[in-house]
């Protein structure tokens, strides 16, 4: 039996793939290098001493993915695959909705053709949108402000349906909070194409001298120093809190949404600071004007994620800011030496 990884050549996705190979699952991987590179599948290899199925193909190739599905005795899928830029859906709205939201019901049709029911979802703290108040708890309704943030809106619904039409299914709907860090080893890490548009890349990016200095949007935020403050959670444990929901949804039915976070918020320039202080360099930054569409405060409840899945997340803000800097520094240009 094996674990098919959508997206398992990703950010996120390579590091469950390290934790599932660890601990003894088979996995088929199936990615289309969109926002990732084939060197990390090598990577994966060596930090294991694992091997496993690879194919590269979007999900909105029916065909060939029904050929996985007859290939190989999958039991579960855990579904990365999608594209993930805030700013670039809004000029690319079509893009974002065909790939992600017709991509996932592809995926879900093969599933249902070849009587798979479990799954575990990439979703993102982005559905709890403007208007609802940190700490975020999965009860509460969910929104977006660009089509990146309402396709997982609109997939979590379409998971939610299925289970409420066919009890057999079991979607688990991880909210990530703001992966950051990488593996110990420094192999495998965060690979942004372009001008990084998150934090932590954007500020390795900066060390490493790739970019010059840091922009922090907006210093007038209702917070203790004015700037925004987020839930940032080290990938290994977010990968592990894979292999926990996969676990949950092997044994249980019915749809279950879970925050994957700390529970602890932190400043932008609590970010830069513990980065200055676990890597002895300098940042440079300057403040402009607020980013359209952030919020001021947003952390998790994780309370659900202890209860339901047996999970925590384990890693300090320090080791996220040591390892993100090890890969970067390993890796100055990512995969793509
Ligand atoms: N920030 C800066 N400068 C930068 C980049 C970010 O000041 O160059 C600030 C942002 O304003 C924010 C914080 O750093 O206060 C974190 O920003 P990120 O872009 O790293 O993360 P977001 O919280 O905006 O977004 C992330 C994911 C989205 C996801 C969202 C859910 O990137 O995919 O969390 O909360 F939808």
């Amino acid at each position: 039996m094996s674990i098919l990884v959508t997206g398992g050549a990703g950010y996120i996705g390579s590091h469950t793939v390290v934790e599932l190979l660890n601990n003894d699952y088979e996995v088929v991987i199936v990615d289309d290098f969109s926002n990732s590179h084939p060197t990390v599948l090598d990577r994966i290899k060596e930090l294991t001493g694992k091997d496993f199925t690879f194919y590269e193909l979007n999900l909105l190739d029916k065909e060939n993915l029904q050929n996985v599905f007859l290939e190989n005795d999958i039991e579960a899928v855990i579904h990365f695959a999608g594209f993930k830029a805030v700013g670039e859906s809004v000029s690319l709205p079509l893009e974002y909705y065909h790939n992600n939201v017709t991509g996932t019901i592809v995926l879900l049709e093969v599933m249902k053709e070849f009587n798979v029911k479990n799954i575990v979802f990439s979703s993102s703290a982005t559905v709890y949108g403007m208007d609802n108040k940190a700490p975020f708890t999965e009860d509460m309704p969910t929104s977006a402000t660009n089509p990146y943030g309402y396709t997982k809106v609109v997939i979590e619904h379409i998971l939610e349906d299925l289970a409420v039409a066919d009890n057999e299914w079991s979607p688990i709907l991880l909210r990530y909070f703001n992966p950051i860090g990488a593996h110990e080893s420094g192999r495998i890490g965060e690979d942004p194409n372009d001008i990084p548009n998150n934090l932590m890349p954007y500020i390795t990016q900066v060390a490493v001298q790739k970019l010059e200095k840091l922009s922090i949007y907006g210093d007038d935020y209702d917070t203790p120093d004015g700037t925004g403050v987020r839930d940032y959670i080290h990938v290994v444990d977010l990968a592990k809190g894979h292999l926990k929901a996969l676990d949950y949804s092997l044994n249980h039915t019915g749809a279950q949404a879970v925050n994957l976070g700390t529970g602890e918020g932190y400043s932008v320039l609590d970010v830069v600071h513990a980065f200055e202080k676990a890597n002895d360099i300098k940042i440079p930054y300057e403040i402009v004007k607020r980013r359209p569409g952030d919020i001021a405060v947003g952390y998790a409840d994780p309370t659900k994620a202890k209860d339901l899945l047996g999970w925590e997340a384990k890693h300090s803000l320090e080791d996220m800011c040591r390892t993100s800097w090890k890969w970067q520094k390993n890796n100055p240009q990512g995969y793509k030496e």
